[in-house]
């Protein structure tokens, strides 16, 4: 054992040399654990640690710390959100900021303007920089990725999330994963599984099909595990087949760690946790954040000890009522994550240029421009215009808010202060047009006479500007974009319909930039010449927003998502009906199954405002040549994308495929593939897409398995799930 305890101290030491050697965070230092060693060491040390010392280690000690054993040299565990940032310190014993002076950091676009890029390269650099401020921050653990379905444009936490599809949020996960765990730091995929909404998170029961739950909801925490080998993962709090998904049998034992192989620690979410017996045995490695509200104070006399998985623990297994076969392989994986996470890796680094520049560029490629009526965009610098700024979110920040997620940034650039920096010959003026209120929670929104008035000021400015920027949105109070509440309607908030509508009115010039993480309605949209879904984009903000505006980068976000024109469009309030959403008395039913998104939309032809993968550049392409063969193994898939427009830019081909006479439900088609290429003006990038036949498989309910039905499918090349470019029918 002193060998051990040695080698982990002589870990520690190692460490601090290659701080001081390595401000650049040079992670591939020879001295690594392998993993056969991490496993002998925790052989060796696994016999030594007494009941208390191994119990102690699987609940928090501190609102985001859990124990080491001190006696053995093993250290504590620290966490953090996650998953945008690092976010700033907090208390030990309740959730306020601790108040430190050197804990701002970069913050990085949202996961769902990640998923916007369509671009893995973007994924992988995001999880480099948030890993390397995360060791900085000596966290061992970043609470993220998020990659739970797009199922309701309600749902307060789309925002954190990678959209609509499993395929695009698992090419997306894998990167993100393998780039934070690149440093030395363990992710955290959440939330495992079903937490679809906010509305009752706590509560409530989620039935849904098994080939549902197999093909939308689980595949990108699939491919988080089996290909990015996630080190840990966040149970959720809603309930699947009537029991808590931090300790579910189903979701954590069978499919997590039996059939995907998970070795990781499976942590509850912050109060997730609700009985020891079922922690014990039903998957929970870790317990966090139980006996709190899970907002802010500890209730009554609880105390670290009363958790689940701490006394309760300890006296089930001394009254033998739970013996510690589970208790060991709980114990097994802690130390596991303490090895991995603590292998001699680099100090990290925090808030450098390097990290500003990731989240620039990860930025730039998120923005989706969605209209561009005679090409209004991008607007000419060099001219003495007037341009009227209109719409709070041009100058209030974004990152602070939003539950947990929330950052303390280096800095946020406001759009209207991009704007200023990118137009320095238009003459700026700026009218907020509306307030949303005020920040958090429980605030209410600003009287109505004050509305009126903003909104007269805004019209009166516009009145005189060449051009309006609107700068609106949704934001991350409560019951927008926000952890806890889900939205009370699909319209924007703060009365912006009718301000756009009114601005609209007197000043057809009219820009429309809005930040947002879910789909919202624009009855407004025939009515403005530009619209351009800007996502929360992190420290960089608005730079990137007014470097689109001006033309210094050309957009070629694609939307996540699909934008339905209105509600009831969307499939699960389609059905008009509570227990299908939000859920009645903590039951609900998923009945639009295997149809969510687009998969919705093109099934039942129903036309979205902007459907998914869909977003404008200022060049054109022109996608020749489009060629699609098979073998028995794959589909391959090759095009050319020229740039027909006057300035590079970059167009994303996307392939969905379909089956042709299935004998089970299907969706019209399902996104399979997808390239995003840089093309210069004038030239022309070549595409080669390869979609594994094995993928085209559909969850079979009857025998439980994954099966491939032979016959014909049809595939589809397009730039969007609705603007097909070629269909290719196909015999497999
Ligand atoms: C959220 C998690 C978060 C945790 C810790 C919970 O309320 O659902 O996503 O990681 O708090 O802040």
């Amino acid at each position: 054992m002193n060998k051990v305890f040695s080698f982990v101290l002589a870990l520690t030491s190692l460490c601090a040399t290659s701080c001081k050697l390595s401000l650049d965070a040079e992670l591939s230092l020879d001295d690594k654990m392998s993993d056969a060693q991490i496993e002998a060491a925790i052989d060796t040390i696994l016999p030594q640690l007494s009941l208390e010392e191994k119990v102690a280690m699987l609940h928090a000690q501190s609102k985001f710390s859990t124990p080491g054993v001190p006696r053995l040299g093993i250290p504590e565990l620290w966490w953090s959100d996650g998953p945008h940032g690092v976010r700033a310190e907090i208390n030990w014993n309740d959730w306020g900021y601790a108040g430190w002076n050197n804990d701002s950091c970069t913050a990085f676009p949202a996961l769902s303007a990640l998923a916007a890029t369509f671009n893995p390269d973007l994924a992988y650099i995001y999880g480099v920089a948030l890993g390397e401020e995360s060791r900085y921050r000596k966290k061992n653990v970043i609470l993220g990725p998020g990659v739970n379905i797009y199922r309701t444009p309600l749902n307060g936490r789309n925002f954190e999330y990678m959209g609509e599809d499993p395929f695009l949020a698992s090419v997306l996960v894998v990167p993100y994963i393998h780039g934070v765990q690149s440093t030395g730091t363990a992710t955290s995929v959440k939330h495992y599984a079903l937490n679809n909404q906010e509305e009752d998170r706590m509560g409530v029961n989620v039935e849904v099909s098994e080939r549902a739950l197999r093909e939308l909801y689980l595949p990108a925490f699939k491919a988080a595990v089996v290909d990015g080998k996630a080190w840990t993962l966040m149970g959720s709090y809603n309930r699947y087949n009537n029991q808590h998904c931090c300790h579910n049998e189903i979701l954590l034992n069978k499919i997590l760690k039996e059939e995907w192989g998970f070795d990781g620690v499976v942590v509850s979410d912050w109060g997730g946790a609700h009985d020891t017996k079922e922690a014990a045995l039903y998957g929970l490695d870790v317990e966090m954040g139980s006996f709190t509200n899970g907002l802010d104070a500890q209730i009554g006399n609880f105390g670290w000890d009363d958790y689940n998985l701490a006394r309760p623990y300890r006296e089930a297994i001394k009254k033998g009522e739970l013996t510690d076969k589970e208790l060991n392989d709980k114990v097994r994986r802690i130390l596991r994550l303490n090895f991995r996470t603590n292998n001699n890796w680099g100090p990290g680094r925090m808030t450098c240029d390097a990290h500003m520049k990731t989240a620039h560029d990860i930025a730039r490629e998120a923005v989706t421009l969605l209209k561009n009526e005679g090409s209004i965009l991008p607007l000419d610098p060099s001219k003495k215009i007037k341009i009227a700024v209109i719409g709070e979110n041009a100058t209030r920040t974004l990152v602070k808010a939003g539950g947990s997620s929330e950052l303390k940034p280096k800095y946020e650039v406001a759009p209207l202060d991009g704007i200023k920096k990118q137009f320095p010959n238009a003459d700026i003026q700026y009218a907020t047009g509306y307030t949303s209120g005020a920040a958090f929670y429980g605030f209410a929104p600003a009287p109505k006479e004050d509305q009126k008035k903003l909104k007269a000021e805004a019209v009166e400015l516009a009145k005189s500007a060449d051009v309006v920027i609107y700068v609106g949105g949704l934001n991350k109070n409560y019951q927008q974009d926000c952890e806890g509440g889900d939205r009370q309607s699909y319209e924007l908030p703060f009365g912006q319909d009718a301000l756009i509508d009114a601005v609209a009115a007197v000043n057809k010039n009219m820009v429309v930039v809005l930040a947002s993480g879910n789909a919202y309605s624009m009855p407004w949209l025939d009515k403005v010449p530009a619209v351009v879904q800007a996502w929360y984009l992190g420290s960089e903000s608005g730079n990137v927003i007014a470097e689109v505006l001006d033309g210094s980068i050309n957009p070629s976000g694609k939307l996540p998502f699909s934008f339905p024109v209105k509600l009831a469009d969307s499939a699960p309030h389609s059905f008009n009906d509570p227990m299908v959403y939000p859920g009645v008395d903590h039951q609900q039913i998923y009945k639009e199954d295997i149809l969510v998104g687009y998969r919705w939309h093109d099934t039942k032809g129903i036309k979205p405002l902007f459907p998914f993968g869909f977003g404008l550049s200022y060049t054109t392409f022109d996608v020749k040549n489009i060629n699609v063969s098979n073998t028995a193994a794959d589909i391959k898939v090759s095009a050319d994308v020229a740039n027909t427009g006057s300035v590079c830019g970059a167009e994303v081909l996307q392939v969905y495929v379909g089956k042709v006479d299935s004998k089970v439900a299907r969706a019209q088609k399902e996104l399979k593939g997808f390239q995003k290429v840089n093309v210069n003006k004038g030239a022309t990038a070549s595409v080669n897409i390869s979609i594994p036949v094995e993928s085209l498989k559909f969850f079979n309910e009857e025998t439980h398995a994954w099966e491939l039905e032979k016959g014909k499918y049809v595939v589809y090349v397009g730039t969007s799930s609705a603007d097909i470019l070629s269909t290719t029918e196909i015999e497999l």
